[in-house]
């Protein structure tokens, strides 16, 4: 799931001022696009597809298949519709017999992620290329689905109003989006699945090309984030379709107030950077008091600061005491007091912005900082001019991410908080009664809300109550759900770990790290889980995995050490406890597949060390403690 992506709520207004019109609505999508540009990023280093392209490269050859756009009849103007739903496939380690890898991207077009049908060193494609739980190069077995979300990237309904999302109004974005619901798009997965051929060039023509339909040949599914929900959500609505399933970071809680999402923030900064934690939650409550009072003193010189232009040109037009400037004050306020948690979620504090903009404000006036902050030890002046310093040390990081291969560049967005605001939720929003919050108090449900409804407008399905996730919490059961077959990992430090089987807040759960026998299940209240140490959301798909090599022995990740709190070093290594979580994933694929009654021939044999470490968590529920416990864990 994506950190919210704050688009302005004055869009409208925006379109009245012309030429600076854009601007503001280009500065929340920007961000927005970060989110992409980041996983991009992620996905792409260090090399890239920049290679001379063949024939047969994967990434070169897009399938559509003809998917209903209303699978439950519901919708008479619907019937008989279809759109075209767009994926890959990767056959190049593939052998008569082998199972089908099912990589479901979740929410966001395919473009950014060719790389896990082409990359050797990430989690799909590795487990494509494994055999029997063992790095094989010479064995490898298996194809390689990677599959596009209805209403993501270049797979929904073509239409006027697709192709010219970006000023659709409210009522056409609605019609359009009637049958983008989580329940639709899961429905797209067995329908595929239970019709999907694939047609082998250079198949001997005297042989049959094989039947890979999931009753004749076991699939596996690959989630992470949403798409891990899914995988989760499919287990349990059409058991046995997939033989093993990753659930990486699957927040299958819905909730809709998500102000949890920063006590993973508030936990590592208090580790790593605990000034700067003080001098954020100053920051926060500076905001406050200064929206409560509408004092716009500093205020406007941290806009003045961060937008330029931009800002003095909004300021002219509407006149410095209006009303509607108030609005534009509270938006540019709420993406800057956002900014330091845009890419927590993927690489934590050292690596991000958060670790820049921690650096820049604490040794702004020191050189070796000051333990209490700059808030406590500063005027308020001097404090908001260290915070407007590291801010605008950041603003020339959001690059516009160019979107190739979709419908419009602003479909991806609009779909995903389609989803958010009728059926997801997750509002990050501030918490003011902790006194660890981060953001300032006008950062509320009302704010949420009503982009909600100046974006999509008031109907049955966006309401003044919010986002309704009761029907799918009612079905799937949240984090009570309990699955054969799967693996769910998640990430110490994850913001939606809050939301998972993982969570601090969940039931007492019982996590195991031993895999069942054959026809063995879980006693009840066990799933098989993994916690990854120092981990982040989806750790274990970013870490790059190295053939053969021996998994790393007691190395503690350094978001687990306190590092002074100045020198901050951005975190180069990888995650060494991801690579605890991938091998679990491959021994469970392996076991699981071996032991589905479908035919499938195995000739490998498990190398020796394949199986992972055993850790059983002691029953200490505080995130950290937890953490610390397993920390001091000697890994066999
Ligand atoms: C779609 O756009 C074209 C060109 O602007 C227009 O002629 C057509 O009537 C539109 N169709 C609908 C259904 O609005
Ligand atoms: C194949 O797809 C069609 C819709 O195109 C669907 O009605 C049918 O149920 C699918 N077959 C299976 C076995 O799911
Ligand atoms: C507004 O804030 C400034 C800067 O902190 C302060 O000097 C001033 O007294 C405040 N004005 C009011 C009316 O509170
Ligand atoms: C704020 O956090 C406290 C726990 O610190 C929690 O009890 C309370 O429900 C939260 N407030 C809201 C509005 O969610």
């Amino acid at each position: 799931m994506k950190s919210l992506g704050f688009f302005t709520v004055l869009v409208g207004l925006s379109q009245i001022l012309g030429a600076a019109a854009a601007l503001p609505w280009k500065d929340s999508k920007t961000r927005e696009r970060l989110e992409l540009m980041i996983r991009n990023r992620r996905v792409n280093n260090p090399d890239d597809f920049s290679k001379a392209r063949t024939e047969d490269d994967p990434t070169q050859h897009p399938y559509y298949v003809d998917m209903p756009l209303d699978h439950f009849g519901t919708d008479p103007a619907a019937k008989g519709q279809t759109y075209k739903n767009r994926y890959y496939v990767q056959d190049a380690y593939y052998r008569p017999g082998g199972p089908v890898i099912f990589q479901d991207i979740g929410e966001d077009g395919l473009s950014g992620y060719l790389g896990y049908i082409t990359k050797e060193n990430l989690l799909p494609v590795m487990t494509a290329r494994l055999y029997g739980g063992h790095n094989d190069h010479m064995h490898p077995d298996r194809l390689l689905i990677l599959w596009e979300h209805r209403f993501y990237g270049a797979s929904a309904p073509i239409t006027n109003v697709s192709l010219n999302i970006g000023n659709a109004t409210p009522k056409e974005l609605t019609d359009f989006y009637q049958h983008h619901t989580i329940e639709q798009a899961l429905e797209d997965v067995p329908v595929f699945a239970n019709n999907f051929t694939y047609t082998f060039k250079n198949w001997p023509e005297d042989t049959p090309q094989p039947v890979l339909t999931p009753d004749k040949t076991p699939w596996v599914f690959i989630g992470c984030s949403y798409s891990a929900n899914r995988g989760a959500w499919l287990a349990k609505r059409n058991p046995g379709l997939f033989k093993a399933t990753l659930a990486s970071s699957a927040p299958v809680q819905e909730q809709v107030n998500f102000w949890q999402y920063f006590v993973p923030i508030e936990e590592e900064l208090a580790i790593v950077y605990k000034n700067c934690a003080l001098d954020l939650h100053a920051a926060a409550n500076w905001m406050t008091d200064a929206y409560a009072t509408k004092n716009t003193t500093l205020v406007d010189t941290l806009l003045l600061a961060i937008y330029g232009d931009q800002w003095t040109k909004l300021v002219k037009y509407y006149g410095v005491d209006s009303p509607t400037l108030w609005l534009y004050r509270v938006d540019y306020l709420t993406n800057i007091a956002w900014t330091p948690f845009t890419d927590f979620q993927y690489v934590g504090v050292q690596a991000g912005i958060l670790g820049t903009i921690c650096t820049t404000m604490e040794t702004a006036y020191d050189p070796a900082g000051n333990p209490d902050g700059v808030f406590a030890t500063e005027p308020l002046e001097r404090a908001v001019a260290a915070y407007t310093k590291a801010m605008v040390a950041v603003s020339g990081r959001e690059t516009e991410a160019s979107s190739t291969g979709t419908i419009n560049p602003y479909l991806d967005g609009l779909s995903w908080s389609w989803q958010y605001c009728t059926e997801v939720g997750g509002f990050q929003i501030a918490n003011t009664s902790r006194s660890t919050n981060l953001l300032p108090s006008f950062v509320d449900m009302k704010q949420q809300i009503d982009y909600c409804i100046s974006t999509y407008g008031l109907s049955d399905r966006v309401t003044r109550d919010g986002p309704n996730v009761g029907p799918i919490n009612e079905k799937y059961t949240g984090w009570n759900i309990e699955l054969p077959n799967v693996l769910w990992t998640n990430g110490q430090f994850d913001p939606w770990r809050q939301l998972s089987i993982a969570s601090p807040d969940a039931p007492e759960k019982k996590a195991t790290a031993e895999i069942p026998d054959c026809g063995k299940s879980f006693p009840r209240g066990t799933q098989l889980q993994w916690v990854i140490r120092g981990g982040h959301h989806g750790s274990d798909f970013a870490e790059p995995i190295r053939f053969n090599t021996p998994l790393p022995s007691t190395t503690l990740t350094t978001a687990t050490k306190a590092e002074p709190a100045t020198t901050p070093q951005p975190r180069k290594e990888v995650v060494s406890d991801a690579l605890n979580a991938q091998n679990l994933f491959l021994s469970a694929v392996k076991t699981w597949i071996e032991c589905s009654t479908l035919a499938w021939t195995p000739t490998g044999v498990p190398a020796a060390g394949a199986t992972p470490r055993s850790v059983t968590y002691p029953g200490v529920r505080h995130p950290i403690a937890r953490a610390m416990v397993a920390a001091a864990t000697p890994v066999p």
